[in-house]
């Protein structure tokens, strides 16, 4: 059997089975192309589990493209609290300002131009939302068809993505948001990564490769990661009365937002006032990894690099990214 011939018989399986099997997920339940759009950036890095009560809460407060570009930034990232990565809600921003104005686009082109949208993105909005058949293809689903077709290649190569899009684009059927979920589902409940594809339970087991080569484990084939480059960093939180220093930080990571005083390396926090206490953390990114020694410390006086408010204020109004968390209930008292 040619690849394509198994993939072309995979569909009406995939399809039935996520008919009976399918996640009760909020996006799934009245959706706009907005709302998919929202759901897919919320999507891009962040584990279902984590989206669901945000999207709730992001679509309550912004529930159409044009109350999202009405809104100011800082809002946006607050509502956005809690998700990371933050360039995603700026980008979600920009694109909400975009459709404001001329309206959702309606092919793949026009999806992929929004800020923030990738080939999977735009993928998945397309077949979610709009009704056309283009595929979306991320990690989890080049798992579930090189496991299908026990394919060797690697996946960290471009090139095996555009030819499983390729392979795909020519089997999707009429019910493409279907299909597209489907798949997604799959690779999330039943032909999960590392260890424990529960194969029993799976719609194409009598047409998996891998599984009948007893093989199911070693796809897919990748390169080994990069290593993550370790950046030493002091964070100070300053309390002068009531009140914090706060910066909006200029650049690099995380630019944009607000976040406690940040310098790289090592630094002597005394200089600032006095001591009070101190504890390392270390906050992970994609690329980074942050090494922090954090102090808080009793400022002598409110210097006017820093934005100064009450802990009330910061909890009304400043998103602080998770990276500062361990440093947070220093102002939670
Ligand atoms: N991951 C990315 N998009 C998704 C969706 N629409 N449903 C479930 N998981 C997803």
């Amino acid at each position: 059997m040619t690849d394509e011939e198994r993939l072309a018989r995979a569909v009406a399986p995939l399809l039935e089975w996520f008919s009976a099997n399918k996640r009760d997920l909020p996006w799934r339940k009245c959706r706009t192309p907005y709302s998919a759009l929202v759901a897919e950036f919320m999507l891009q890095q962040t584990r279902v589990e984590a989206v669901k009560a945000r999207y709730v809460a992001f679509l309550r407060q912004f529930p159409t493209a044009e109350a999202l570009a009405a809104a100011d930034e800082d809002e946006v990232f607050k509502c956005w609290e809690g998700l990371g990565y933050y360039t995603r809600a700026r980008n979600l921003h920009r694109a909400a300002k975009r459709i404001a104005c001329e309206g959702f686009p309606a092919t793949w082109v026009g999806v992929k131009s929004l800020p923030g949208v990738g080939d999977y993105t735009a993928g998945a909005v397309c077949s979610i939302a709009l009704g056309l058949k283009e595929p979306a293809v991320d990690g989890n689903v080049l798992r579930i068809l090189t496991r299908l077709l026990a394919d060797p290649s690697n996946i960290d190569d471009l090139a095996v993505k555009r030819r499983f899009r390729a392979m795909l684009a020519a089997v999707y059927p009429e019910n493409c948001a279907d299909f597209c979920e489907g798949l997604m589902e799959l690779g999330a409940l039943v032909c999960v990564p590392n260890g424990a594809p529960t194969c029993g339970a799976c719609p194409w087991v009598t047409l998996c490769k891998a599984h009948e080569e007893g093989k199911e484990t070693a796809f897919p084939v990748r390169l080994p990661k990069r290593e993550r480059r370790v950046v030493d960093a002091t964070v100070l939180v300053l309390s002068c009365g009531d009140k914090f220093a706060l910066e909006k930080r200029k650049k690099g990571l995380l630019s944009g937002l607000f976040g406690f005083p940040f310098f790289e390396g090592e630094m002597d926090p005394a200089q600032f006032g006095k001591v009070m206490d101190c504890r390392r953390a270390k906050h992970v990114f994609t690329h980074v990894e942050w090494h922090m020694t954090g102090y808080l410390v009793e400022a002598s006086e409110m210097s006017c690099d820093y934005l100064w408010k009450t802990a009330a204020e910061i909890e009304a109004s400043c998103a602080i990214p998770s990276a500062f968390n361990a440093f947070k209930q220093w102002i939670e008292k």
